[in-house]
C-alpha cells in the first residue's frame, strides 16, 4: 500500500514553483506514495467564533489530513515568513482546541524561491508552528531550493541532475520517516 501524503502548498498562484516542486517530489516518490493536494484557497479567514460553528471547508481540510499517513508542506516565502494562506489553513485545521487534525502525524517541510536563501526563513517559522500543533516534523535533511527558470517542468520533471539527486534523497528520507512514525 502506498503512503497517503497530504500536501499543503504555500502558494495559490497557477504557475507556482512550489507546486512544481511538490509534483517533482511526487514523481520521485513513485509507487511508494500517493499525493493528495489539499485545497486551501477557499478556507475562510480563521475566526475563533467559528470554533462552535465550524466551516464545511475547514472540516473537509481536517478530514483529508486525518485520512493521510503524513503531511508534506511545500512553501513559498513571503516577506521572510509563512504565506498567510498557509498559516490560515494550519490555524483552521488545528481547531477547535483539543480537536486538531495534525496531532502525532509525521510531517516534513520544503520550499523554493528565486532568492539565494530558498525559503529558509519561511521554513524555519513554519517548523515553529508545526511542532506546536504536535506534528512529528522531520529535522533532516533540510531543503532550501533556489529556483531557476526551467529547473522543474510543468509535469514535475527536474531538469538538473544534481537537483534531481538531491530531491530524490530528500523524498527517500521523508518516506523512511513516514514509515517509522506512522506504522500501519
Ligand atoms: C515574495 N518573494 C520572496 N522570496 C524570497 O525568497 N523571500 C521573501 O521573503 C519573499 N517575499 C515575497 C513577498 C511577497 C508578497 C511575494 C508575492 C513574493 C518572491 C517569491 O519567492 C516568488 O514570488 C515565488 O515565485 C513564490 O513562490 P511560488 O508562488 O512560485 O510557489
Amino acid at each position: 500500500q502506498p503512503y497517503r501524503i497530504a500536501v499543503l502548498v504555500g502558494s495559490l498562484r497557477k504557475e507556482s514553483h512550489n507546486r512544481r516542486l511538490a509534483l517533482a517530489l511526487e514523481k520521485l516518490a513513485g509507487e511508494r506514495a500517493r499525493f493528495d493536494y489539499l485545497r486551501i484557497d477557499d478556507i475562510p479567514l480563521y475566526n475563533q467564533d467559528h470554533d462552535s460553528d465550524f466551516p464545511a471547508q475547514g472540516t473537509r481540510l481536517k478530514n483529508a489530513i486525518r485520512q493521510a499517513d503524513a503531511v508534506l508542506f511545500v512553501t513559498a516565502e513571503y516577506n521572510r515568513s509563512i504565506p498567510g494562506v498557509l498559516k490560515n489553513a494550519i490555524d483552521t485545521a488545528s481547531r477547535p482546541y483539543g480537536d486538531g487534525a495534525f496531532d502525532g502525524k509525521p510531517a516534513a517541510v520544503i520550499g523554493t524561491s528565486p532568492g539565494a536563501a530558498g525559503t529558509a526563513m519561511a521554513q524555519q517559522h513554519l517548523r515553529n508552528v508545526l511542532v506546536f500543533v504536535n506534528l512529528s516534523v522531520m529535522a533532516q535533511p533540510e531543503a532550501f531550493l533556489q529556483y531557476r527558470d526551467g529547473l522543474i517542468e510543468a509535469d514535475g520533471s527536474v531538469t538538473n541532475d544534481g537537483t534531481r539527486r538531491f530531491l530524490q534523497a530528500y523524498v527517500d528520507r521523508f518516506l523512511d520517516w513516514v514509515g517509522t512514525h506512522a506504522p500501519r
